[in-house]
């Protein structure tokens, strides 16, 4: 029998950043995260690509954009499977993987109700206790958000 060839459902780059293994449904907020609504590099993406491991899975391609990485890093709790491509002429010359940061500010919530950055103006920030089932604790009320309570802004 005569086998498929692979095709990309994104065409290939010839130098930039390719970020794979996105959840499908966090892929505006890796967009917002790395504010990639602000930069004047070409970007395509593909979303809802059939993934063994994540179910739907999106990708982005940046091309002439290498990200630092702590940069990159915050988008850990929203796609903490992702992985970086790094292209260079067409070629894949490193690979990465994402790393939840020691503290995190903004893109997620306090579980504390009671937190005042559930009802004032002002941008949360954690430290990070626990990488491996995300807690994350609050530097303005010091209550712990955990895995299963966190909530992305
Ligand atoms: N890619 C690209 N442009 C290139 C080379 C690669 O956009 N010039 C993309 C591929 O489409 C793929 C990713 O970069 O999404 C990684 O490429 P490669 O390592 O060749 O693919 P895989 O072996 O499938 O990667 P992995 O299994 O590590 O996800
Ligand atoms: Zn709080």
């Amino acid at each position: 029998m005569k086998k498929e060839p692979k095709q990309l459902s994104v065409s290939a780059i010839q130098n930039g950043t390719v970020i794979d293994h996105i959840p499908a449904k966090h892929l505006f907020k890796v967009i917002q995260i790395l504010g990639l609504d602000k930069i004047d590099q070409q970007i395509t993406f593909g979303t809802n690509l059939d993934s063994k491991k994540l179910g739907k899975k999106a990708i982005i391609k940046i091309s002439e954009k290498f990200f630092a990485d702590d940069d990159i890093n915050r988008i850990a709790l929203v796609a903490p499977d992702a992985k970086l491509n790094i292209i260079r002429d067409y070629e894949v010359v490193e690979k990465k993987v994402v790393e939840v940061p020691d503290t995190i500010t903004g893109i997620a919530r306090c579980m504390n109700p009671k937190c005042i950055t559930n009802f004032e103006h002002v941008m949360t920030r954690f430290k990070v206790v626990s990488k491996k089932n995300v807690a994350l604790k609050c530097h303005y009320c010091e209550k712990i958000t955990d895995q299963e309570n966190l909530q992305i802004i």
